[in-house]
């Protein structure tokens, strides 16, 4: 049995920061964003009670409603986030609680902007095993939390949201899958956590932020993710024009053409949220999809190519029939 997904879900903060309001916080401009990265504007939380739990448990619900599984009908939760409000307990099990879903596991995966891909190849994992047979992903960050806001390099690119999917063992569904990692390129996108201070460490306590050699992951991603996404259709015998749609994370816009150009194909087969949700990292993907099937743009049997690239470094891509 493999994952097909039977619902989507997303929710994206009520407050949308344009590039001009940034321009009023950093020196930067419209023209500098849109023509660098594609990015119009991006959702942020506005309010104490708007965090990554809250978009999740909506976007969860969402997800739940349009594939009408009940949270009790649930084997298995998994939550893809950076941004946890919480180092413990994980979000996933916050979700469980919040949705009353007494059946399921919970646990989080941290795979960075990958993170939604890589737990939906642990759902189908399980799921090829026998152990679980329905489960809800979800792919949710706030990451204006970890972003230096008088950093003009990266504030300008990332947002927060959440999406979600709910995916149930089916004979057919994810066709073909590919995952890696490259730890030892893990510093050119990195954000510390807390430090240590018991009685044996005195570190400084200044908050870390989210750090980003932004050349060399967009060498990493116009390379490493077009030969992730040939060699996918290369292993389903699948040609590149066959797929209805290439589902990407919604890094930079100039990211996505350029794949689209290395696989000689019309920029109509890849959907763009970027422009109005910046990079949501985790949840890019899951709202992305959930965009898509509302617009009616999918059909039973429509194949879809989802891939991304992120911290770790990271990168996946699944094949997956509708
Ligand atoms: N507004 C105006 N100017 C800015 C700016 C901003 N928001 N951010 C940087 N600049 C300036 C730089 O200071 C630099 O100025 P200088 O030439 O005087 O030093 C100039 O713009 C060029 O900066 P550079 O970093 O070379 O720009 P770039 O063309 O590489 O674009 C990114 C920067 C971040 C948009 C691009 O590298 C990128 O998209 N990288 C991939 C990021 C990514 O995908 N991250 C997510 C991974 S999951």
């Amino acid at each position: 049995m493999r994952a097909k997904i039977i619902g989507t879900g997303s929710c994206l903060p009520d407050k949308i920061a344009t590039n001009d309001y940034l321009s009023t916080i950093v020196d930067t401009n419209d023209e500098w964003i849109q023509s660098r990265t594609g990015i119009q504007e991006r959702h942020l939380v506005s309010s104490e009670a708007e965090n990554t739990l809250s978009m999740a448990v909506k976007a969860a619900q969402r997800a739940l409603l349009d594939a009408d599984v009940l949270p009790e009908q649930l084997d298995l939760i998994l939550v893809a986030t950076v941004s946890s409000d919480f180092i413990t307990p994980s979000t996933a099990c916050m979700i469980q609680k919040e949705l009353n879903a007494c059946h399921a596991t919970a646990f989080d995966i941290n795979a960075a902007c990958s993170g939604f891909l890589f737990a939906l190849n642990t759902v189908d994992a399980y799921f090829q095993t026998g152990i679980y047979q329905t489960a809800l992903i979800i792919g949710v960050e706030t990451l204006s939390k970890i972003i230096n806001w008088s950093d003009r390099s990266t504030c300008v690119l990332f947002g927060d949201g959440a999406g979600a999917v709910v995916a149930k063992a089916s004979e057919e569904g994810i066709l073909a899958s590919l995952q890696g990692s490259d730890g030892t390129k893990g510093d050119i996108l990195i954000c510390k956590n807390r430090t240590n201070n018991n009685p044996y460490i005195t570190t400084e306590t200044n908050p870390d932020f989210l750090f980003m050699n932004g050349q060399e992951v967009f060498k990493f991603a116009v390379t490493k993710e077009p030969e992730c996404i040939q060699s996918l259709l290369n292993q389903a015998k699948i040609n590149a024009s066959e797929v209805d749609y290439y589902l990407l994370h919604q890094a930079n816009y100039r990211i996505i053409a350029s794949i689209a150009r290395k696989l000689k194909l019309p920029l109509e087969k890849f959907p763009i949220n970027v422009d109005h949700c910046g990079n949501t990292s985790a949840a890019s993907i899951p709202i992305l999809l959930d965009e898509v099937n509302k617009a009616g743009k999918l059909e039973e049997g429509s194949l879809l190519l989802l891939s991304g690239f992120g911290a770790g470094l990271t990168w996946g891509a699944v094949l997956l029939k509708w």
